[in-house]
Parts: C-alpha cells; sequence; structure tokens
C-alpha cells in the first residue's frame, strides 16, 4: 500500500553509470550534531546524516558557500567539515561488505574550503582509493563547491573497501571533508541497449525533435516499456538488445533523413512514411546490410533512387513522392523502370477494377434508386423454424410472373379469398401443389410504377417465419399483382369475433399469438437494414397458418399505395383510425413506434375482446374504455368474458399493462418492439405453468389447444 508518493526531479546526467542503476550506500555530511539534513536545506530532498570520527575535527563556517553545481549540495552540509585531529595523519573512512568482490561503487565527495587560509598556508591533498591514487591533488576552492565524481565503477577487495585522503608534502594544512555519497552499482538481468544505438536513436530524437512521451530510459530494456515505434534483438543478459525496426511513420518528420539511422547497424524494418521529409535520399539506406523492409512513402524526397537501394531482398515503398526520379534518369519521373511503383499502380488497378466490376454488377441486378440507396434487409437472425410450418416447402423462386402466369395460377381468379383496399384476393396454386394468395392490385391505386417495383424488390427480400412472405409479382402493363405465401386460417380479427366457428377462447393461444406477431414486428424494425415500418398493425392484418402461427401481413407497402379496409378513410392519412399512432396527426410521420402504438390496440383487443372504437359506448376509443375500467381494478371486468376466468391473473396483468404503455400518445414513452417481445413471453411463460400444473386434474383442452402448447412452438429468445 502507498499512501502517499512524492517525486522530484534532479538534473539529468548528475549521478551516471557505465551499467546498470545506482543504490544509496550511503549519504552523509560530516557534522558532529546527529541531524540530518533534507527539504527545504536539498532542493532535492535527499536526505544527508551527520557523521563524524572522534579522531577528526569539526571545521565550520558562519559564511555562505556556493553550492551552486548540478548536485546542489546543500548549504547547511556544506559549512561544515572534518580535518583528522591529528594534523599528518589521512582522513579515512571505511567499511566492510558483506557480499563478493564484484560490488561496484561510484564515489560523490563534496569540498569547499570553509577556513580563512593564511598567505604562508596551503590545503592540498590526494584521494586515495583501497591505498591507491584516486584523484588529486585537490586544493579546495574558498566558500565555492567542489564535487568530485568517480568516471568508472570503484571495486573492493575483500569486502574491505578504504577511502582516504592524504595531504600533499607542500600542504601546510591537514586534509578536509564537506559531505560525501556512495553508491552501490545494481544490475538488472537484461542487459542494456548497446550504447552505440542509444546514441544513435538519441540522435534522430534530436535531429527531429521528437518529445514522445514514452522515448524515456532505455529504448529497449525492460522489455515492457521499449520506447514505441522501436523493435528490439532479444536481449539477454550477455547480449546487449540491438534496434531492429524503428517507425516512425506519420510521425510530422521534416528536414532530411537523419545520418544518424546508418549507426542503427542491425535495423531491418524502417518506416518513414507519411511524414515531410525533404532533400534525396541517402545512399547509406542501401549499405545497411540487415534492411530489408524500408517505407519512405508520402514523403518529399526528391532526386534519384540511389542505385544502392535496388539490391535484392530490399523491400523498398517509395510512392507519393512526386519528384523522386529513378536511378539513371535524373529527368524523368518515376515510372516504368521502377518495379515497386509498377507493383503499387497494378494492385490499385487491380482494387479498381474489382470495384468497377461490383458497380456494374450491382447496377445491372438492381436497376432501382430505391434499391441502390437501401441495402437489402438482412437475414433473420432468429431461426424460429417450424417443422410443422409450411414454410420450407414453398421453395419457391421469387420471380415476377406474366399475367398468362396469373390467370393460370388461380384459375381466372376463381376463388376469391379476401377483398382489400388495394383490390380483390384470390387462391391460387403454383408448380402445381404450393398454394399462394393473389392480390390483384387495382390500377388506380397505384402511385407510381417505379415505387412500385422498388418495393417490390425489398419485400421480397424479408423473410421471416412470422411474416407473410412474397413469392412473386406481376407487372405486365396495367396488371399489377402481388403473390404471397397462402396462410389458411383467415386472420385474428375473425377469431376474436368468432366469425365461422373459429373463436379462440385460450388465453394462452392468444399470447403465444401476440409473441410471434410482435417477433415479426420487431424483425421488421430492427432485423431489417434499412429498419421497416409496418404501417397498418391491426387485428385483420395478423394471419393465423394451418397450426394457428401468426403471420403478419400487409407490411411495407403502404409507402406506394393507400391503406384503409376502412372506406371512410381519406386516401391522405396512412393507417387505419383507432389504430394510427395519434403522433402522426402532428408530425404527419409514422415511425417504428407508432407499430408499437399500433400493436398496443391490437394487444388491447386481445385481452378484452372490445371494439377499437365503438361509439356507443360510453369512452369510444379502447384505450379510453381500459384506462377508465382500470380504475376500477377488477381485472375480470376488462378481460374478454369469452375467456371464462381460465386465465392466469398475474399474466393477465401484465400484458395489460404492457398494452397500455405501447398505447402511451406519446411515442418516447413506449416500450421498443424487443421489450415487448421480452414481456410477453414471460407472460406465457407464466400462463402455461398455470396450465401445466392444472393440466393432470382437467383434461377438457381442445385439440387445437394442446397441440399449440406444444414447447416446440414456444419462441425462443434469441
Ligand atoms: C600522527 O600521524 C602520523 C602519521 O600517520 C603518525 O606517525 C603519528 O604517530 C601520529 N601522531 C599521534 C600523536 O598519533
Ligand atoms: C605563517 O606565518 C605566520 C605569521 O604570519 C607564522 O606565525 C607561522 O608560523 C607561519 N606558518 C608556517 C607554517 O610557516
Ligand atoms: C508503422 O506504424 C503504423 C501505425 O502507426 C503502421 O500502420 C505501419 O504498418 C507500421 N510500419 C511497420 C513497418 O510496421
Ligand atoms: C556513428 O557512430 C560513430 C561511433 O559511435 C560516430 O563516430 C559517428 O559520428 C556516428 N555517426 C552519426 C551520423 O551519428
Ligand atoms: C508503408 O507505408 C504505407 C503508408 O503508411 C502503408 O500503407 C504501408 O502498409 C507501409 N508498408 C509497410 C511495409 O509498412
Amino acid at each position: 500500500m502507498i499512501s502517499a508518493l512524492e517525486i522530484r526531479p534532479i538534473i539529468d546526467g548528475s549521478y551516471l553509470t557505465d551499467s546498470g542503476s545506482l543504490i544509496l550506500f550511503f549519504r552523509i555530511y560530516l557534522n558532529l550534531s546527529e541531524t540530518y539534513l533534507r527539504y527545504p536545506d536539498d532542493v532535492y530532498d535527499r536526505q544527508w546524516n551527520a557523521y563524524f570520527q572522534t579522531e577528526w575535527t569539526q571545521k565550520s563556517t558562519s559564511s555562505d558557500v556556493d553550492n551552486s553545481n548540478k548536485y546542489e549540495t546543500p548549504k547547511a552540509a556544506l559549512k561544515t567539515a572534518a580535518t583528522p585531529s591529528n594534523t599528518s595523519a589521512p582522513l579515512t573512512i571505511d567499511w566492510t561488505t558483506e557480499n563478493s568482490d564484484d560490488d561496484e561503487y561510484y564515489l560523490y565527495t563534496h569540498f569547499a574550503e570553509i577556513e580563512a587560509l593564511k598567505a604562508n598556508e596551503t590545503r592540498e591533498f590526494n584521494m586515495l582509493w583501497n591505498g591507491n591514487h584516486y584523484y588529486g591533488p585537490l586544493v579546495p576552492t574558498k566558500l565555492v563547491i567542489n564535487t568530485i565524481q568517480s568516471r568508472s565503477p570503484e571495486t573492493c577487495k575483500d569486502g574491505k573497501c578504504i577511502f582516504q585522503l592524504i595531504r600533499t608534502n607542500i600542504s601546510t594544512l591537514p586534509p578536509l571533508l564537506n559531505a560525501i555519497e556512495l553508491f552501490k552499482v545494481i544490475q538488472f538481468p537484461q542487459s542494456e541497449t548497446d550504447e552505440n544505438e542509444v546514441v544513435a536513436i538519441k540522435n534522430i530524437e534530436a535531429t527531429y525533435g521528437l518529445s514522445r512521451i514514452n522515448w524515456q530510459g532505455d529504448p529497449c530494456v525492460p522489455l515492457d516499456f521499449k520506447w514505441d515505434g522501436l523493435n528490439c534483438s532479444n536481449s539477454g543478459t550477455s547480449t546487449p538488445p540491438r534496434i531492429t525496426s524503428l517507425n516512425l511513420s506519420s510521425s510530422g518528420l521534416t528536414g532530411n533523413i537523419a545520418a544518424a539511422i546508418q549507426n542503427l547497424t542491425q535495423l531491418e524494418k524502417l518506416d518513414l512514411s507519411n511524414n515531410n521529409l525533404t532533400g534525396e535520399v541517402p545512399e547509406f539506406l542501401g549499405n545497411m546490410k540487415s534492411l530489408w523492409v524500408l517505407n519512405l512513402s508520402g514523403n518529399d524526397l526528391n532526386g534519384s533512387i540511389p542505385r544502392s537501394l535496388q539490391r535484392k531482398g530490399l523491400e523498398l515503398h517509395l510512392q507519393g513522392n512526386p519528384r523522386l526520379f529513378p536511378s539513371g534518369s535524373p529527368t524523368k519521373p518515376t515510372g516504368k523502370s521502377f518495379p515497386v511503383i509498377i507493383v503499387a499502380s497494378v494492385g490499385s488497378a487491380a482494387i479498381l477494377i474489382v470495384v468497377l466490376v461490383l458497380v456494374i454488377f450491382l447496377r445491372k441486378k438492381k436497376p432501382s434508386i430505391v434499391e441502390a440507396v437501401h441495402p437489402p434487409p438482412s437475414r433473420p437472425t432468429m431461426n424460429v423454424t417450424n417443422t410443422n410450418s409450411p414454410e420450407p416447402s414453398i421453395e419457391m423462386k421469387k420471380r415476377r410472373f406474366t399475367y398468362v402466369e396469373v390467370m393460370k395460377m388461380t384459375n381466372n381468379f376463381e376463388r376469391v379469398v379476401g377483398e382489400g383496399g388495394f383490390g380483390v384476393v384470390c387462391h391460387g396454386t403454383v408448380n402445381g401443389s404450393e398454394q399462394v394468395a393473389v392480390k390483384l392490385l387495382s390500377q388506380s391505386s397505384t402511385q407510381g410504377y417505379k415505387e412500385f417495383k422498388a418495393e417490390v424488390d425489398l419485400l421480397l427480400r424479408v423473410h421471416h417465419t412470422n411474416l407473410v412472405s412474397l413469392v412473386g409479382y406481376c407487372d405486365e402493363k396495367d396488371h399489377l399483382a402481388l403473390i404471397y405465401e397462402f396462410v389458411p386460417n383467415g386472420d385474428l380479427r375473425q377469431h376474436l369475433l368468432g366469425k365461422g366457428g373459429k373463436l379462440i377462447v385460450n388465453w394462452g393461444t392468444r399470447l403465444r399469438i401476440a409473441v410471434e406477431a410482435a417477433l415479426g414486428l420487431e424483425y421488421l424494425h430492427i432485423g431489417c437494414t434499412p429498419p421497416m415500418v409496418h404501417r397498418d398493425v391491426k387485428t385483420t392484418n395478423i394471419l393465423l397458418d394451418e397450426h394457428y402461427k401468426a403471420k403478419l401481413a400487409d407490411f411495407g407497402l403502404s409507402r406506394s399505395f393507400p391503406v384503409g379496409g376502412e372506406t371512410h378513410v381519406s386516401t391522405v392519412i396512412a393507417g387505419t383510425p383507432g389504430y394510427l399512432d395519434p403522433e402522426y396527426y402532428q408530425t404527419s410521420r409514422l415511425g417504428e413506434k407508432s407499430d408499437v402504438y399500433s400493436f398496443g390496440i391490437v394487444l388491447l383487443e386481445m385481452i378484452t375482446n372490445q371494439p377499437v372504437i365503438d361509439r356507443n359506448r360510453r369512452k369510444a376509443h379502447i384505450t379510453q374504455w381500459v384506462g377508465s375500467e382500470l380504475n376500477g381494478g377488477d381485472i375480470a371486468k376488462i378481460m374478454d368474458p369469452k375467456l371464462s376466468g381460465d386465465y392466469d391473473s398475474r399474466s393477465a396483468w401484465r400484458a395489460l399493462e404492457l398494452a397500455m404503455s405501447c398505447a402511451d400518445p406519446t411515442s418516447a414513452r413506449r416500450p421498443t418492439m424487443s421489450h415487448v417481445v421480452i414481456e410477453l413471453k414471460e407472460c406465457l411463460v407464466s400462463e402455461n405453468s398455470r396450465r401445466n400444473m392444472s393440466r393432470g386434474m382437467e383434461s377438457l383442452d381442445s385439440p387445437e389447444v394442446s397441440m399449440i402448447f406444444d414447447n416446440e412452438m414456444i419462441p425462443r429468445a434469441r
């Protein structure tokens, strides 16, 4: 744990080693007291301990001592000094180390003459390390610091170290010492980067005025703190790492290619691309034996390319230097004779051709403008295929049918199965067995042929098990028809009203149909690119196949076709009254949240089985009616009486709340369809577990119901 950390910078280069790092062994100032000095006496906050020996005499001064060198030894430490009491004896400091003789030391001794010397007095002495001459003779300067530092590390013999100051013969005074620092060298397992390379890279750094925050310390070690843009050869303990790649791409370099680069003799890759380098390409680059990738592209180099660069095994990138000429032709810009540039242009030409082919191909395939703007919708991310479903068997090729084919498949429009806002819907058969519904569009209803084609192209690409798929179309002259997959069991409205004995009395079935319809809608909103808005979600547009699986119909076309099963609808307004997003009246825009609103109305219908709009009711619109009934708090009064109370009231409440939030007048407060799907699934699970519990007691379920409760039918989460 660290509570606080203070870091103080010192002058670069004040404590140096040849290798390894320094660890403090001792730092003392010679003073009889037992105090230590630190900040503010020491501007760098080093700690100086007082140290004295009995055979010494203390000297001190009250005068100011000039301490201005790069060590800035505290003035307080320089104001006192020790001299040997026996004026002819040496001043000795010795210590022993337990470790081996390999210990290396760096010594920093600080002197200042603090005695007032008489004219006939001199102080002069030599410094000895282990008895050998180390430095001198030295005459301390009056009241000015004088620091003697080791140039190379010193070692000791047999763990015994002796440092001595011995007066010279001409000296009239004993030696004197004010302060001393001793550092031991510690080595690191990785050896440091080759010294010449460090010099070279620092030279490069200085040449280009780079100031990268990470370019500190050794360029290659430790590995984790390697300089950015460098790669180094493997560093062991014995072999110093070498720089093998230098990447100064996009570094804003200006001027010439730095000569110091040639001193990175093991360089394999050099990337100086995308800078503003000028001048000629230097010859030496070609002579760098290890270099095999050289990227000088995107600069402003000029002159001719040296012949030396055209050696085997050197991968050259020189494109984007308009003023660079191939060697031997000083006037012609780079071109044919330079192989790398050919490779580059061949590469881009190939890409260009591929792009052109693609563009032409796509154009041919899809002439419509809309298609070019909107990419085709993606395939469903979900796989809700059901083995019982007829869908896989309709492996019909989506295509354009002729009017004759349409007449043939419907047997001359023999069986009319419905009539909508678009026109008549006929039953038909394709390939002898596959049933289709053919929607004949009255010519007057189309707003434009182009839009029709564009939308059909789009719809042909939408596939989801809960969406009625478009099988094909016909657009021969005046005859426009859409051919859909045939969904045999009618629409949800019929089933809610009980038309033709098709009453769905089962709450679980209703929930499952709601989930499936919601999944289809969710797919239009988020599974398609671009997202599609159904624009006309209502119970009559939710069709049921022979297994009562819900399929949404009539999506997407409303942009080019006016919608409306209800006759009194003005064609200007899209959607169906009662289901239409109230915000549409202000914005005239229908978005995904408009579908959510309509879906909320559908849900309310499925829950209550009330008409969406009933002028005879106290509250005409279904949301108003449910809203007012909700105040009573009695769910039984809201739920469809035909359900006979056979439902899980928790899931009923939840579905009701969900429906009301979908039908919120403010679109921002409505949930997304994905959220609706999740909520409905949970309602379904809750209802199913209730039924499973009671199933043992009563087996009154109709065949339809038991089939529907096959677990395989429950949509799985994505
Ligand atoms: C003083 O030092 C000198 C030289 O080391 C020595 O010969 C002498 O005996 C010493 N004097 C005393 C009193 O210790
Ligand atoms: C230095 O000169 C002073 C007189 O100014 C004298 O007393 C002293 O003995 C001399 N010292 C030496 C070492 O000659
Ligand atoms: C140099 O670095 C740039 C990104 O900073 C990278 O795109 C390029 O490939 C590198 N060059 C080499 C030779 O690795
Ligand atoms: C390359 O290194 C050598 C030896 O260290 C040095 O003398 C020379 O000046 C360097 N060259 C450049 C261009 O830095
Ligand atoms: C050379 O530089 C260009 C531009 O930065 C880059 O696209 C290319 O990948 C580089 N080539 C190499 C080998 O690094």
